[in-house]
């Protein structure tokens, strides 16, 4: 065999792997596929106040963007190189001041975010303690970390208590504000009173309640005056905001510590100019247009309405309770719920199955999403199919 052979044969070898991976993927009924979005009415994107599709906000933007100078295509670097402009420092005091907080520091997204937190802060021989179902991005930045780390129960806090006691070094508990696949909520004031109980620094994920909580969207622990008990915080602007990236909000020594140290921060090309443009002016637009969030809690309301009018006591499939716009009603089964969601895709919904192994085994659901633009109509239509399709699966 000469060497392009053998170097052939490896390669055979290695995409052998794949396509056996993949296949197996299939047989189990969860391959992931891209596919794009369609006109269907959306009950599936994270753009629960519209902001992402605004046409008025996108003209603000682009006529924002029209004043400033220099412009620039790319950041040309990190924020520690060429990357840093007085756009980004002038956003993060703005988001320190919004967020109620002392420093604030941007990252690309919200994944990075928390990477950089949960790998950086937490040190070898410290504990992190984290709720089961925090997002994959925690869990990611938790393995990266050294530190000693166990999940405690979904928003259980006596689970929480019990691993508190036996945790060692600093102690760091991790938890959302609003869970991204659940839509409930964190008991916070009671999980603050157990991080003081035992001398430990709460982190507060507020990706999904980032713009729909607290004055001018800044967050759950600001609506319930929590955040000076918060050892740090993370935003993200991809969901009710519209746009995309996140920032971490803590104090100064915080903000100096991962600029030092935290490796998702330093070794990436910082935003843009123009993204740095598009929060700015999301907030504003925000700010502006409070009736946003009023409008977003009455289609919750509808919702859970129509819920208990739709299937009352005899439940076909269990619904996690949730005021937020994020409802989960688990069909177990990666098939049934698929076979599901695909009947409503056909009748025009888009509404997407979460299977395992994103969620457990047998926590398998549909993952409906409620924004200000879905109609009282959009909605009826929803349960009517819902109906129908879960029936003809029994
Ligand atoms: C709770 C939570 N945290 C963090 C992230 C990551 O945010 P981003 O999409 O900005 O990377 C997500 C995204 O789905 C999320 O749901």
């Amino acid at each position: 065999m000469d060497h392009g052979e053998t170097k052939r044969s490896i390669m055979h070898i290695a995409e052998q792997f794949l396509a056996d991976k993949l296949s197996n993927r299939k047989q189990l009924g969860n391959l992931r596929q891209l596919r794009t979005v369609d006109h269907s009415v959306d009950f599936s994107s994270n753009d629960y106040l519209g902001l992402a599709r605004s046409t008025e906000l996108n003209k603000i933007i682009q006529g924002n963007y029209e004043l400033i100078q220099p412009k620039r295509n790319g950041s040309g670097g990190s924020r520690l190189l060429s990357g840093n402009t007085s756009f980004s420092e002038e956003l993060e005091e703005y988001l320190a001041h919004l967020f109620q907080s002392e420093a604030s520091l941007l990252f690309n997204s919200g994944y990075a975010a928390n990477t950089a937190l949960l790998s950086t802060i937490p040190q070898k021989g410290d504990t992190i303690l984290y709720d089961e179902l925090s997002h994959a991005s925690a869990k990611d930045g938790i393995r990266l970390s050294f530190a000693n780390r166990y999940a405690f129960r979904h928003n259980n806090l006596n689970d929480l208590e019990h691993k508190l006691k036996k945790a060692i070094g600093r102690i760091y508990i991790f938890v959302e504000s609003v869970y991204s696949m659940d839509g409930d909520i964190a008991p916070l004031e009671q999980i603050i009173q157990l991080s003081q109980k035992y001398n430990s620094a709460l982190i507060v994920d507020e990706a999904h309640s980032t713009g729909i909580y607290g004055k001018n969207g800044n967050g759950l622990c600001c609506e319930k005056e929590l955040e000076q008990q918060v050892f740090a915080r993370i935003h993200t602007f991809g969901k009710a905001m519209g746009i995309h990236g996140a920032c971490v909000v803590g104090s100064k020594v915080l903000k100096d510590f991962l600029i030092n140290f935290s490796r998702p921060f330093i070794y990436t090309t910082a935003m843009n100019n123009h993204s740095l443009l598009a929060i700015h002016s999301a907030f504003n637009f925000l700010e502006k247009n409070h009736h946003l969030k009023k409008e977003l809690q009455k289609k919750v309301s509808y919702f859970n309405l129509l819920l208990s009018d739709t299937f009352g006591e005899d439940e076909l499939y269990h619904h996690i309770p949730s005021k937020s716009p994020i409802q989960a009603l688990i069909i177990q089964g990666n098939e049934k719920v698929k076979n599901v969601s695909n009947v409503l895709q056909e009748k025009g919904l888009d509404v997407r199955p979460i299977l395992s192994p994103t969620v457990k085994k047998g926590q398998e659901r549909l993952r409906i999403c409620l924004h200000t633009f879905n109609s009282e109509k959009e909605i009826q239509k929803l349960f009517l199919e819902m109906k129908s399709a879960v029936q003809a699966i029994q």
